[in-house]
């Protein structure tokens, strides 16, 4: 059950992996407005995104095995059909047709610019973002941050150059993309992608230095305190965090 008492949030899609976090033959743990989810790819690559909860007696669908073109719950080895999230197999019962009214609880999920973007809510489309709209970009390394997503995107909103597409899609210099992922009350998740994407060598400086400066700013940021999900931040704090992030030097651009 998701967290968030914003209504116009919870249709909101949002990105809650790289794409490339999601493997065949794995279940992958995200957690989106304080709703866990069991996300994962079948073996046509199809992302499935669903409550994480085996329907059966609640237990979490994550650490369940991923068979390629069913999700089985680790306790009873229920089965769940990927795309309908619809009970397939119940083993205690193996001459009988599961009810139609046994499924996982499953989420809008798509893939684009390289992310998956989950929706908890059944309208409304996943935000065109123009900048990663061309080549495929790099996505890079994600961090997670101990605040809630308003205060992180102050902090990133006053780097200097920084262009806010909206509360959650944020450019900081020229070419970085950064995508907020609220995860609870009190912490989100930055993605970052880079586009053009560089080639060969150029990858493995670009990726250390975004790794460095980001993990600078979530320092400076959770040294300043939390903020609660949601709620307005003072513009006292607002400038708090501003400062600090200046006192990192955090440019935020990308070496050539
Ligand atoms: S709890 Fe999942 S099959 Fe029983």
């Amino acid at each position: 059950m998701h967290d968030c008492n914003d209504p116009d949030l919870v249709p909101r899609w949002f990105p809650i992996a790289r794409s490339e976090e999601v493997e065949k033959r794995h279940v992958f743990h995200a957690k989106l407005l304080g709703e866990e989810l069991a996300v994962w790819r079948d073996d046509e690559g199809r992302i499935n995104a669903w409550e994480n909860r085996c329907a059966h007696r609640g237990v979490r669908l994550t650490i369940g095995d991923n068979l390629g073109a069913e999700l089985r719950c680790r306790y009873h080895g229920w089965r769940y059909l990927s795309g309908t999230g619809q009970c397939s197999v119940i083993p205690a019962h193996p001459g009988q047709t599961p009810s139609p009214a046994i499924r996982a609880k499953a989420y809008r999920c798509a893939e684009r610019y390289n992310f998956v973007w989950v929706s908890l809510g059944s309208e409304g489309e996943i935000p065109e973002i123009a900048t990663l709209a061309g080549d495929a970009p790099l996505t890079l390394r994600s961090i997670f941050v101990e605040a809630a997503a308003p205060v992180v995107g102050a902090a990133l909103a006053g780097i200097a150059g920084a262009t806010i597409r909206d509360p959650f899609t944020i450019e900081t210099g020229d070419t970085i993309v950064t995508l907020l992922q609220p995860v609870s009350q009190g912490r989100c998740i930055i993605h970052a992608a880079l586009t053009p994407a560089p080639s060969g060598d150029a990858r493995l400086p670009v990726l250390r230095q975004h790794n460095e400066r980001l993990s600078a700013l979530r320092d400076a940021i959770e040294r300043a305190g939390t903020g609660r999900l949601f709620d307005a931040s003072t513009a006292t704090t607002v400038d708090l965090y501003r400062r600090q992030v200046a006192d990192t030097r955090l440019a935020y651009c990308v070496a050539s």
